[in-house]
């Protein structure tokens, strides 16, 4: 049934969740159409991570968008959790990015040095230092930079909450292909594999899946799909106190003792499987960090398909092709960290209250070209 929206947003991840909450949350009628549903694509495999200095330090616009998101996050999840009367684990626990060799800690002087020539607040810590706060840690580190702002969130806790914060402001979520976007006279046209809807303003956020939403006028973005897998091991009681980083795995602690071990990148192309290779390898470099791994429970492995352009950066503006259409797409590894500063530049663009002048690094022109 055609019902009538303001906005619709194509993807169900955890972009297109956090921008259609945003848009709610302002007052617009949002719909949302997805073909598999909700946070089924890269959001589902999400160790959420929030850790702009470590991770993209070397993009400077990533890293100071990284930032601001941050700085956007304690707010972000408190308006989640009020409007939708659910929890979030989300715990700013900081991280602990650890070197092995002095070829490592040679980089991590030097990425102390500059979060510290930024006015991040961190800590360049001797091996004993960083075994005094995390004793469980292997014994031939040498060394370590903790970075105490960062943390993480639980996805699959804020997924369901800004999908439940949004219905209860009116949003829907359906199930639906969407195969073509264009302009017509009321707005804009969406024709998904079961019907044509109508809407004055859209917003593509389909992720790895960008490119097989066709917008009229625009070249397909680039966006190709690197898979991520994730292993989930299980102890009574989590055995880190914060996230950690060795040379090859991140290690995420829960506070209900699940550790979450990521992750792969690998160009499989649309293939979601895990593999004996990656949950091995995955394995193994968690239990060279933290050797009581090895007596561990093994919960599961995750998959996902991270959303990643030719720059590294992500694209979020308007489309050149169809006025009223807008793209959220290509966060590759920061979809969570990015989420909440997606949501209200977008919302901006879309509202037309402003955009923001950090838009131009991420313009959609730069891959979609002139209009035709
Ligand atoms: N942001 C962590 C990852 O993509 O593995």
């Amino acid at each position: 049934m055609n019902r009538a929206a303001d906005v619709i947003v194509v993807g169900a991840g955890v972009i297109g969740l956090a921008v259609a909450y945003e848009l709610s949350r302002r007052g617009a009628r949002v719909r949302v159409l997805d073909a598999r549903g909700e946070g089924q694509g890269a959001s589902q495999a999400s160790a959420g991570m929030l850790a702009p200095h470590t991770e993209n330090l070397d993009q400077p616009p990533l890293w100071r968008l990284g930032v601001r998101s941050l700085d956007l996050y304690d707010g972000f999840v408190d308006g989640v959790c009020h409007a939708s009367h659910l929890d979030i684990e989300y715990r700013r626990c900081g991280s602990l990015h650890v070197g092995t060799s002095e070829a490592q800690m040679e980089d991590l002087r030097g990425t102390a040095d500059r979060l510290k020539a930024a006015g991040v607040s961190c800590e360049l810590l001797t091996a004993a230092l960083v075994r005094e706060l995390e004793p469980r840690i292997a014994g031939d580190v040498a060394g370590g930079v903790l970075v105490p702002d960062h943390g993480y969130v639980a996805v699959s806790d804020l997924m369901r909450a800004m999908s439940a914060a949004g219905s209860a402001g009116g949003m829907r979520v359906d199930v639906e292909r969407v195969l073509r976007v264009g302009a017509s006279a009321s707005g804009v046209r969406v024709e998904t594999q079961t019907e044509v809807l109508h809407a004055p303003a859209v917003v593509v956020a389909a992720g790895s899946w960008t490119s097989r939403v066709a917008v009229e006028g625009d070249a397909a973005l680039p966006v190709r799909p690197v898979r991520g897998q994730l292993v989930q091991l299980d102890w009574p009681v989590s055995p880190l106190a914060r996230i950690v980083w060795g040379s090859d795995c991140y290690l995420v602690p829960w506070t209900t003792g699940a550790l979450l071990v990521g992750a792969t990148v690998e160009d499989a192309g649309f293939d979601e499987r895990a593999t004996t290779a990656g949950v091995h390898d995955l394995l193994a470099s968690a239990c060279d960090l933290l050797p009581s791994a090895w007596q561990a429970g093994f919960l599961g492995v995750r998959v996902g398909l991270r959303p990643a352009t030719p720059d590294g950066l992500p694209v979020v503006g308007a489309s050149l092709g169809v006025p009223g259409v807008y793209y959220a797409t290509g966060h590759y590894r920061n979809g969570v960290l990015l989420a909440p500063i997606t949501a209200v530049l977008l919302a901006d663009l879309v509202l037309g209250q402003g955009e923001d002048s950090a838009l131009a690094s991420f313009a959609p022109g730069r891959f979609t070209g002139v209009r035709s």
